[in-house]
């Protein structure tokens, strides 16, 4: 099977089984799993910060460095599209009771600056205090596509402005990192909170990691202990981590470039309307009377990823390789052609 349906699909690689294999392990939420530390201390370096908690998944990355930053009542700024407001079952509202408001996401995933500066709300006892601002990056539901570090930091500047909270989504940071050509500790240097994803362009089976200053490390290893993420040999899973982390570059750069390929053999089929690509997810929507007919088909030679809808997502990953590229284009060609 070729499966583009998402880069969490990985099995993880042999060194990363190796590395599982020899972890050595302690009861991480007693402090004492030198693989968990070891990741931890690796991921705040690579992002020039101060500290690193390990989690099971984005969303619990994500929600627990919400509730590190905000109370009950208390309000976030997010983008519509974001996977936070969308994808997360509402958890920092049913968990948090933190209230959202929802700017638009541009075609790029950013959202407007200007907007973002009237919704943060001055204190008022008829408001919800606007403690936190939150983007996505790369952004999923926008193609993949990379928020640079001007608009990062144009962001955290009215952030600044009124003493509010920057975090990012960085469930694919790494996927940003390598197609601006700029390390994480640089693209991300003005934000409070990141979350990134072990189990994407990564390629480790589990995990997610959220990065920031020492106290607001302290202050979301409470939420994480609250949430039920207290693990304890949990080194099984930073090993694979660290395979991950230390060979990011090589693992994206590549998937980037069959994303690349892909999208340009994708686009030689007049019935797929297909997006410009920039990292390793290649949206196209596609002009057919019923797309899941297509779906059936392509799964019924080999290849993962369609759905039901009209906007389609393939994401290349580790497991994928440039010849699977041409086997997946071909079924694609005579998938259409039966059809
Ligand atoms: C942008 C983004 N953020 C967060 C997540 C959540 O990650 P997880 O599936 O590990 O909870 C995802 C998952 O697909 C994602 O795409």
């Amino acid at each position: 099977m070729i499966d583009f349906r998402s880069d969490t699909v990985t099995l993880p690689s042999p060194e990363m089984k190796q590395a599982i294999f020899d972890a050595k392990l302690g009861d991480d939420v007693y402090g004492e799993d030198p693989t968990v530390n070891e990741l931890e201390r690796l991921s705040a370096e690579m992002f020039g910060k101060e500290a690193a908690v390990l989690v099971t998944s984005g969303t619990m990355g994500n929600l627990v460095s919400v509730l590190a930053h905000c109370q009950r009542g208390d309000q976030i700024v997010v983008g519509d599209k974001c996977h936070i407001y969308r994808a997360e079952a509402g958890g920092i509202a049913a968990l948090g009771g933190i209230f959202p408001t929802v700017l638009k996401n541009d075609s790029e995933g950013k959202l407007d600056l200007d907007e973002i500066e009237a919704s943060i709300e001055p204190l008022n006892v008829h408001r919800a205090p606007t403690k936190l601002v939150a983007l996505e990056n790369t952004a999923n539901a926008a193609g993949g596509k990379t928020l640079s570090k001007e608009y990062i930091d144009s962001v955290k500047k009215i952030c600044d402005d009124n003493e509010v909270a920057l975090h990012i989504d960085g469930a694919r940071i790494f996927n940003a990192s390598v197609a601006l050509e700029m390390p994480v500790s640089e693209l991300t240097k003005s934000v409070n909170s990141l979350t990134f994803c072990l189990s994407k362009g990564i390629g480790a089976p589990v995990g997610s990691v959220i990065v920031g200053s020492e106290k607001y490390i302290q202050e979301a290893r409470k939420w994480r202990k609250m949430v039920g993420g207290g693990m304890r040999q949990a080194g099984i899973i930073a090993a694979a981590g660290i395979v991950g982390l230390n060979n990011h570059y090589a693992q994206i750069s590549k998937d980037h470039k069959n994303a690349t390929k892909l999208t340009k053999g994708l686009k030689k089929f007049p019935q797929l309307n297909v997006e410009d690509v920039e990292t390793n997810l290649v949206f196209f929507s596609i002009d057919l009377p019923s797309p899941q007919k297509l779906a059936d088909k392509l799964s019924s030679k080999g290849l993962l990823g369609g759905n039901a809808g009209s906007r389609w997502r393939f994401a290349t990953h580790y497991g994928i390789e440039a010849n699977d590229i041409d086997d997946a284009l071909n079924i694609i060609e005579l998938s259409l052609e039966e059809l």
